[in-house]
């Protein structure tokens, strides 16, 4: 693993139930995705409103491959056709320096 890059959506009021539902429903497609090396959603357990979704890969290349691909679209379709369910998210970038 070399390279993380988290989604951090803002997700208002009770609307979390439905983003993790959207989530349990993903379509997977990124499983399939050259140098992807599996995510981790992460609620918000400190009374904050921010979920993130953590991903990791094996080079930036990958993540930016991913991110032009058919597979992103895909892999958003509940967002695309049904709206966002955040107010808002913003995208981090990571190398990763050491692993504990
Ligand atoms: C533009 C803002 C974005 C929003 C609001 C958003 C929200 C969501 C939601 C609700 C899903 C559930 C599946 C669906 O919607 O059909 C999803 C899937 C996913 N999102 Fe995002 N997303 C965004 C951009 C990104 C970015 C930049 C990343 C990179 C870290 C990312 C990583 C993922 C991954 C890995 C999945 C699973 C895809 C799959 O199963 O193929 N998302 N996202």
């Amino acid at each position: 693993m070399s390279y993380v890059v988290i989604n951090a959506i803002t997700v208002p009021g009770d609307a979390g139930a439905e983003l993790e539902k959207r989530f349990a429903a993903r379509a997977g497609e990124v499983d399939q995705q050259p140098g992807f090396e599996g995510f981790e959603l992460l609620r918000p357990a400190d009374g904050r409103d921010v979920y993130y979704v953590m991903t990791h890969w094996d080079a930036k290349e990958s993540f930016e491959a991913w991110m032009s691909s058919r597979a992103f679209g895909q892999g958003h379709a509940q967002s695309n056709a049904s709206g966002p369910v955040g107010s808002g998210s913003e995208v981090l970038q990571f190398e990763v320096v050491d692993l504990g």
